[in-house]
């Protein structure tokens, strides 16, 4: 059985920076998601390793949000059916060189971490970065 799902995406500073943005946007849309909440911004370096922190131990996480605090990036709430699932196969493998033809990673992604977009893994991260970048009240109904 389907069921109603929300996720949480953001276009990174990489894919931002390229102009990428719309083609993303047009991408996750064409798939059939709900745009249900959206904004652009610039986050610091503490705020990155906060929404990161489950990655605290990695050695990729200096790197990782000093890349993330880089430039602006575009924060979306996103519903839909199997959403999580649904976004994960349409971003495609995090290492782009293991990318399928016509995900997001393959048009847009550039290395491991400048991999253009990122997606919530399961219910609970999910809950956990949407409550991070958006307050209930700015979810569209
Ligand atoms: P994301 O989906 O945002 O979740 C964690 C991020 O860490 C991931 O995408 C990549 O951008 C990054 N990442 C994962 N593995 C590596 C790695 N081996 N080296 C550098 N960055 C990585």
């Amino acid at each position: 059985m389907q069921t109603l799902q929300r996720t949480f995406s953001i276009v990174k500073p990489d894919a931002v920076e390229k102009g990428a943005t719309g083609d993303i946007l047009h991408m996750i849309q064409e798939k059939g998601f709900r745009i249900i909440g959206l904004k652009m911004l610039e986050i610091n370096k503490q705020q990155a390793e906060g929404f990161y922190a489950v990655h605290a131990s990695r050695p990729f996480f200096d790197s990782l949000t000093t890349f993330m605090s880089s430039g602006p990036i575009v924060v979306m709430a996103l519903e839909k059916d199997n959403a999580i699932a649904d976004l994960r196969k349409l971003m495609g493998a995090t290492n782009p060189a293991n990318a399928e033809e016509g995900t997001i990673r393959k048009k847009w992604a550039s290395s491991i971490e400048h991999n253009a977009i990122h997606g919530s893994d399961a219910d609970e991260t999910a809950r956990f970065e949407l409550s991070y970048f958006f307050a209930g009240y700015e979810f569209c109904k």
